[in-house]
């Protein structure tokens, strides 16, 4: 018998492959970093061609450590999401660099359809809003601004897609799918449709017929050629990244909520089987589908979380590695006054200025390494606090908050979390819940377990849990910098 799930996991800065057994223990690893192209600021691409080599130079490595195909049960897939690829269907090659989810080439363009008056309407058919980050408008981006896409679409060539979508068309040799999840944050798809909306295709200039067909997020899914790994593997799982963490952290009933820290910071509230509503600039989203069927999520996405480190350790050169943000947060009392509003690409939720810009205020001759990194981490609790107070008035009040993701290690940060939303804090001991999730889906698909309940009571390990402890005095100076700071973004 098979006995394990590959889950390729392809984020914004690296792809890996993970093997996990049914019990949901990692058996294996493979993991490689991705060339991120910034042409200009505020535009950020990828290689599609390079995620797609990295992702099989991957698979086959934690295949062939595992001792072969045989002992692949299935394939999941998740993804850093809204990142738009495009290629011409009859050669499977890509034809522009991909579009990240972090670019902010199309501001003008939404802000056109703004001024327009088409947000109310957008937001309550997609539950998204009309900024930069989501799919459509990158889309429609390619085909005004690249003859490769436009010939390609003109010629009826052209695929669109994200980058499960992508990596599904190269595993299965010519399937066109994308899962619910990711379908449901490209502007195009309405969250109690179907499939991809004409109408909606057509305010944004996006060919319908170029799109890929709406799938569940579990089941049969396609199958990955023989020629990849050495034998055909049912795919079998399929979603977005923060909907995959979420699933990972077993929030299956609504009013369960988790935050992922990794490149951003993603809080998901399951919503059931009501279709989400923000009056308070969240998103409403696809948490999965399954049999047709779709459960919901209510959103705040974040920009900037783990890139704030990453940043502080590769462009100002504070820390050699990102965990060192702990020792140096924990070297002194406070930040001096320090505080840092991380809009290195705009704003996200709830705030949505594609236009700020990153500030550090409060700065003295006293601010050192110490005083940033704290301040660094610290605006990861400001950000989230902003996030709650918009949940709460959505009708969405947190009872604890589940976190994850690589940055969520930060023993620091998880306290400071507690101690600046007042809440329990639950991090699990296995912290990479966006593969972990992936794994159930594709468990689930596969008829390994029978439903994602009982997945995830198979798969999910221990938990640690943080108490808030900081007095109110404290926490009100500090949103009180946090607001006026950002202010000035
Ligand atoms: O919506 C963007 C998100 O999917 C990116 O995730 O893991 O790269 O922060 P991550």
């Amino acid at each position: 018998m098979s006995e394990f799930i590959l889950v390729l996991d392809e984020g914004t800065t690296s792809t890996r492959a993970m093997l996990f057994d049914r019990g949901g223990a990692l058996k294996g690893v493979a993991q490689q970093e991705l060339t991120q192209h910034y042409p200009t600021p505020g535009w950020v691409e990828h290689y599609a061609a390079e995620i797609w080599d990295k992702t099989l130079a991957c698979a086959r490595e934690v295949t062939e450590k595992a001792g072969g195909a045989e002992q692949i049960a299935c394939i999941g897939i998740t993804n850093q999401r809204e990142t738009v690829v495009a290629w011409d269907r009859t050669t499977g090659e890509p034809l522009a660099r991909a579009i990240v989810w972090q670019d902010r080439r199309t501001a003008d363009f939404c802000a056109n359809l703004r001024k327009a008056g088409h947000e109310a309407e957008v937001q309550r058919r997609t539950g998204l809003l009309l900024d930069p980050y989501f799919s459509g408008t990158k889309m429609r981006w390619l085909l005004d601004n690249d003859a490769a896409v436009r010939g390609a679409s003109e010629a009826g060539r052209l695929a669109l897609g994200t980058v499960e979508s992508w990596l599904v068309f190269k595993l299965t040799g010519g399937a066109h799918v994308s899962d619910a999840s990711n379908a449901s944050r490209t502007l195009l798809m309405e969250l109690g449709g179907v499939g991809f909306d004409e109408g909606l295709c057509e305010l944004f200039g996006v060919p319908h017929g170029a799109l890929p067909r709406v799938v569940d997020n579990a089941g049969e899914l396609g199958l990955a050629r023989a020629e990849w790994l050495g034998r055909e593997i049912p795919i079998t799982g399929l979603a977005g990244d923060q909907q995959a963490a979420t699933i990972g952290q077993a929030c299956l009933s609504p009013g369960e909520t988790k935050a992922t820290f990794g490149t951003g910071a993603f809080v998901l509230t399951n919503k059931g089987r009501e279709i989400p509503e923000s009056a308070n600039r969240l998103l409403g989203t696809v948490l999965y589908q399954l049999d047709g069927q779709r459960i919901y999520a209510l959103e705040g996405s974040v920009f900037v979380a783990g890139s704030l480190v990453q940043w502080l350790r590769d462009s100002l050169g504070i820390v050699d590695v990102a965990a060192q943000t702990e020792a140096l947060a924990r070297s002194i009392p406070d930040s001096g006054g320090v505080t840092i509003v991380p809009a290195l690409t705009g704003l996200g939720a709830p705030h949505w200025r594609a236009e700020a810009r990153g500030v550090i205020t409060g700065l003295s001759f006293a601010s050192g390494k110490a005083e940033l990194a704290r301040a660094a981490l610290e605006a990861m609790a400001h950000q989230t606090h902003d996030l709650a107070e918009a949940f709460a008035a959505d009708g969405a009040r947190w009872a604890t908050l589940r976190i994850d993701g690589g940055m969520s290690a930060n023993n620091w940060m998880a306290q400071d979390l507690a101690d600046m939303l007042g809440l329990p804090v639950e991090r699990p001991d296995f912290v990479e819940t966006t593969a972990l999730g992936t794994a159930m889906l594709a468990a689930t698909g596969a008829g390994i377990h029978p439903d994602l309940p009982t997945a995830a009571s198979a798969m999910r390990g221990d938990m640690s849990s943080f108490a808030p402890e900081m007095a109110a005095e404290v926490r009100n100076e500090r949103l009180a910098r946090w607001h006026a700071a950002l202010a000035a973004a």
